[in-house]
């Protein structure tokens, strides 16, 4: 095998470092049937493959955060690049005050397996039945079992929207192991 050069480093401060880790997907997660809401979350990740677990973070002073409490499900919703403006309105714009499918002109699409709505424009809609919540730090963790999952007929992962500390990425191109 041969061997790769020792990287020259310098000290980076503990928020910095977590901030300087590369991006992953932004999701868009819809909460609610009646009164539903959409927020931007980066704070995602894959908790368990068997079963299916994805975790959300959000801060406690969200409007989506008090209907993400009261409801038993919601959906995780894949944006692709093409979606970056209505991701940052659903990210800016607060449910207490509009209906960001309405102000965003996304369209809310009946769960197959939950109650909650799910963003019609993504190219992945992902169903989740709430298991359990805690917080950590800054934000609560909303852990959801997956339940079902629509994906677009031509769908490319490459098409999907990535994201850390305020700045949006493409993904780059798929590598084979050697
Ligand atoms: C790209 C992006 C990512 C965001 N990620 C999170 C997140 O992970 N957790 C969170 O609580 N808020 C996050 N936000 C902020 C919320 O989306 C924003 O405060 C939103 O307006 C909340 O809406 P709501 O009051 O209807 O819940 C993010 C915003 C943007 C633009």
């Amino acid at each position: 095998m041969t061997m790769c050069p020792e990287i020259e480093k310098v000290d980076r401060g503990a928020i910095e470092t977590v901030s300087s880790i590369p991006p992953s997907p932004v999701v868009l997660v819809a909460v609610g049937e009646e009164e539903k809401d959409i927020i931007a979350v980066g704070m995602f990740n894959i908790f368990s493959f068997r079963p299916p677990i994805v975790g959300i973070g959000v801060t406690a002073s969200r409007h989506s955060y008090k209907l993400l409490e009261e409801c038993q499900d919601f959906s995780v919703n894949i944006p692709g690049k093409e979606l970056l403006k209505k991701v940052l309105l659903c990210g800016s714009k607060s449910g207490r005050n509009v209906d960001k499918f309405k102000e965003c002109g996304l369209t809310p699409v009946k769960g197959k397996r939950i109650w909650s709505m799910k963003v019609g424009e993504c190219i992945l809609n992902v169903e989740c039945k709430k298991l359990e919540s805690f917080e950590k730090g800054d934000h609560i963790w909303f852990l959801g079992q997956v339940v079902h999952g629509d994906v677009a007929i031509d769908y490319d992962q490459a098409k999907a929207l990535m994201y850390r500390d305020g700045e949006f990425w493409a993904l780059g191109e798929s590598l084979r192991a050697p």
